[in-house]
């Protein structure tokens, strides 16, 4: 088995446990991808990047356990993985940090590129179309409903687009935002419109 089918299957146990609301392992599918394509042509590791996409989240149910957060804990779970695996020290200290930087709820600023692509591919997987979908998703999984899925759009989704880092963030983060900007002042007008 590769280094990453290994840890690919590493994700999958641990998420077998946590796969409700906007936390999904296909969240973690579409960061990937999404990270592959902001990487492309970027003068950066691509091992680096790849295991930071994938290890990123991992930590999910830890934090809901411990209250610590994902963004520490998904490093260290990660880090005896990824020492099996033969990453360098240098990799796994780059992996680490990324992971470390890639909340928007913790507004920590990444420092290297891999980071920075990170961050971007996680924040657009929470606008557009799939963004409105988890939204919607965790906001019923904690019992908030439509009203705290509008909060948490004006609170949080719709100031995403001006937290890209790189240029093709940037420019995915336009189409995504204008997507999610119309579903929520389409959902407030309708919603508007109802009398008992
Ligand atoms: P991060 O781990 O980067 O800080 P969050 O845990 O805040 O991100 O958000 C991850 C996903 O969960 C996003 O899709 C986000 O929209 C969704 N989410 C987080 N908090 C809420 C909330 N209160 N209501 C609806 N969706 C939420
Ligand atoms: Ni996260």
């Amino acid at each position: 088995m590769s280094a990453k089918l290994k840890i690919i299957d590493f994700v999958q146990k641990e998420f077998s446990n946590f796969n409700k609301g906007a936390h999904t392992l296909d969240h973690i599918r579409r960061v990937y991808s999404l990270s592959r394509l902001i990487g492309e042509g970027l003068p950066i590791s691509t091992r680096v990047l790849q295991a930071a996409a994938l290890l990123h989240d991992v930590g999910r149910l830890k934090e809901s356990e411990t209250g610590v957060s994902h963004s520490i804990l998904s490093g260290e779970m990660s880090k005896p993985l990824l020492q099996e695996l033969g990453y360098s020290t240098t990799e796994i200290d780059r992996i680490i940090d990324a992971i470390r930087t890639h909340r928007f709820s913790e507004g920590i600023e990444p420092t290297s590129l891999e980071g920075k692509i990170l961050s971007d591919a996680d924040k657009l997987d929470a606008m557009g179309a799939v963004g409105i979908y988890r939204a919607i998703a965790q906001a019923e999984s904690k019992g908030k409903g439509m009203v705290g899925f509008l909060k948490h759009a004006d609170e949080k989704l719709l100031k995403l687009k001006d937290l890209m880092y790189t240029a093709k963030g940037k420019h995915l983060a336009r189409e995504r935002h204008n997507i999610l900007q119309r579903f929520v002042d389409q959902l407030r007008d309708e919603v508007a419109e109802y009398v008992l």
